[in-house]
């Protein structure tokens, strides 16, 4: 042999251990093609998606929600994604209440949105749901006839719209919020746990579903699954099936607690004290001003049990910006006095004690972001306290300035909510400074907004089973990788035979 000279104590390969090793490499190049060759063969050539549409016809405005899924996969959990959403101009429907024949047309623009998102081919077969919530809720026991003109009005435009129309109806309190319990914890993947996720969580006792919190412009909802269910109000007790399953689930929902009819309630009550017709306001900046009719303030069924006759047409407001001030203020709308059952939010409802995590979205995320109090880490009861308190401190000149991209009717209204948000959690439903920070302040659960409308369509789809689909005992993916480590160890078998 006339090899060159290697220096070094490393020993010399013999030609065989050579030719071994690359056999060995070749066979696992072999073995990678083999796998990923099946691998693809088995995967559909072009991929199958579904697509629903939900309206959610909130009281002060109308989203549309396109979501999508791979047919195959339609009965696993959290495959169903949001792909659109398209937010409607102008008011909610309840808004048309005056002008019924005008709530349809308003959803076009939106519809013609979905139209380009999802593939013409697909449109027939489109199920398209609006679900209406505590705004037609109000205007039906306000005026029946108009709330029927307006859902009437919506269904001739969704009919027209070339999707499959499966349903424009005002949807309970307690579906509201069993819906919202049922989209964050589907897409949190709490209800189908495969493989180590599974057994992670069968080590671990935890608490396996999360709370839910909504609030609306007109209702508020709480919904979550307490530790030991007490039939005592059986009307707030939910019983679901799901993935084999079974769920026992508290929810209420409180109309005219949303955070606009909750401001309506607390100026009706601060009326009650007004000697005249100026009014000076702690949960408004300093220096901001509003005007407020009162013939439209009385036909509003959330105030109008304190009416009572007023010498004057305009009552004028004038901002404190005083957050303790505003505090005391909201906390009369939170009636404690009287609880029939063994623990009462309030108003006389029962809640049992509170459990777990909680997820809080629509409003109560959207105001909180504004004031920065959203973050991975949640901040303490202390810290959020005294932002709101800074927030509202500061004039109303300087946060238009800041803010002026910002609707002054939406912008002056922050500093209440974030009060009202405070006093609903803190009062209303006792959370304190220790279980504050399971509160986790969600907009988006992925790329699908956290909220009762995903949850509507699953169930009325019926893509959420109540038995677990049979499922191989191996995924698809902990499939492939066994077979890749098994290769490996084959051929590391074969280049290093057993010598010691
Ligand atoms: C989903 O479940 C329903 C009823 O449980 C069944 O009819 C349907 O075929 C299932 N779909 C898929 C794709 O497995
Ligand atoms: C209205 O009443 C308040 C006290 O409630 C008083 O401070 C204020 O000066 C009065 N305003 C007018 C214009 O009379
Ligand atoms: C609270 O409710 C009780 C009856 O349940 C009622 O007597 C009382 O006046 C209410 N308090 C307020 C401040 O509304
Ligand atoms: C939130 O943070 C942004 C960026 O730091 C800032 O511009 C904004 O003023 C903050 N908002 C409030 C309400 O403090
Ligand atoms: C889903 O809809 C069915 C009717 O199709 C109903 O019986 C069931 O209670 C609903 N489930 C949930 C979780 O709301």
């Amino acid at each position: 042999m006339d090899e060159p000279k290697v220096t070094g104590t490393k020993p010399k390969m013999s030609t065989t251990r050579k030719i071994l090793l690359i056999l060995g490499f070749l066979s696992t190049l072999a073995a990678i093609a083999l796998i990923t060759v099946a691998v693809t063969q088995n995967q559909p050539l072009r991929k199958n998606i579904k697509y629903g549409i939900v309206l959610d016809a909130g009281s002060s405005h109308t989203n549309l929600y396109v979501y999508e899924w791979p047919a195959e996969k339609e009965n696993d959990t959290g495959v169903v994604q949001q792909v659109e959403v398209c937010k409607v101009e102008g008011p909610g429907i309840s808004g048309y209440s005056q002008t019924t024949e005008k709530a349809g047309p308003s959803l076009v623009q939106c519809l013609r949105q979905a139209e380009e998102v999802i593939p013409a081919e697909q449109h027939q077969e489109t199920p398209v749901y609006l679900g209406a919530t505590a705004g037609m809720r109000l205007l039906r026991l306000e005026n029946k006839d108009a709330a029927d003109k307006v859902l009437s009005s919506v269904e001739k435009t969704l009919r027209s719209a070339p999707f499959s129309f499966q349903g424009a109806r005002i949807i309970s309190g307690q579906e509201e919020g069993a819906y919202g319990w049922i989209t964050i914890n589907y897409l949190l993947g709490n209800f189908k746990q495969s493989g180590w996720k599974k057994f992670l969580h069968s080590l671990k006792s935890i608490s396996e579903t999360s709370g839910a919190l909504d609030l609306g412009g007109a209702s508020t909802q709480i919904t979550f699954v307490p530790d030991e269910i007490s039939p005592e109000s059986p009307q707030n007790l939910l019983y679901f099936r799901l993935y084999g399953k079974d769920y026992q689930v508290y929810t209420h929902s409180f109309l005219c607690y949303g955070k606009d009819q909750a401001l309506q309630q607390k100026l009706a009550w601060d009326l009650q004290s007004a000697e005249n017709s100026s009014l000076f306001d702690p949960c408004f900046h300093q220096g901001y001003q509003r005007t407020i009719s009162m013939s439209n303030f009385f036909k509003n069924p959330c105030t109008s049990i304190e009416e009572k006759q007023f010498p004057f047409s305009q009552l004028h407001i004038e901002g404190e910006g005083n957050y303790e001030k505003c505090r005391r203020n909201i906390q009369i709308l939170f009636n404690k006095t009287n609880c029939p059952y063994s623990s009462c939010s309030f108003n006389g409802i029962y809640l049992p004690p509170l459990q777990g995590d909680f997820g809080a979205f629509s409003a109560f995320y959207f105001v909180m972001n504004f004031l920065n109090l959203t973050s991975d880490v949640p901040f303490t009861l202390d810290e959020v306290a005294s932002a709101i308190q800074k927030f509202c401190a500061r004039p109303w000149h300087e946060v238009k300035l800041q803010y002026h991209q910002i609707k002054e009717k939406y912008l002056s209204e922050y500093c209440f909510s974030g009060a009202y948000i405070l006093s609903l959690l803190e009062n209303g439903y006792e959370f304190t400074t220790e279980n504050w920070q399971r509160i986790h302040f969600l907009g988006k659960i992925g790329s699908s907004d956290a909220g009762w409308t995903l949850g509507y369509m699953l169930n009325l789809t019926n893509m959420i089973p109540a038995e677990e689909p049979p499922a191989p005992p191996l995924s698809y993916s902990s499939y492939v990788g066994l077979m890749v480590l098994c290769s490996l160890v084959l051929v590391a078998r074969s280049l290093f035979p057993t010598s010691s």
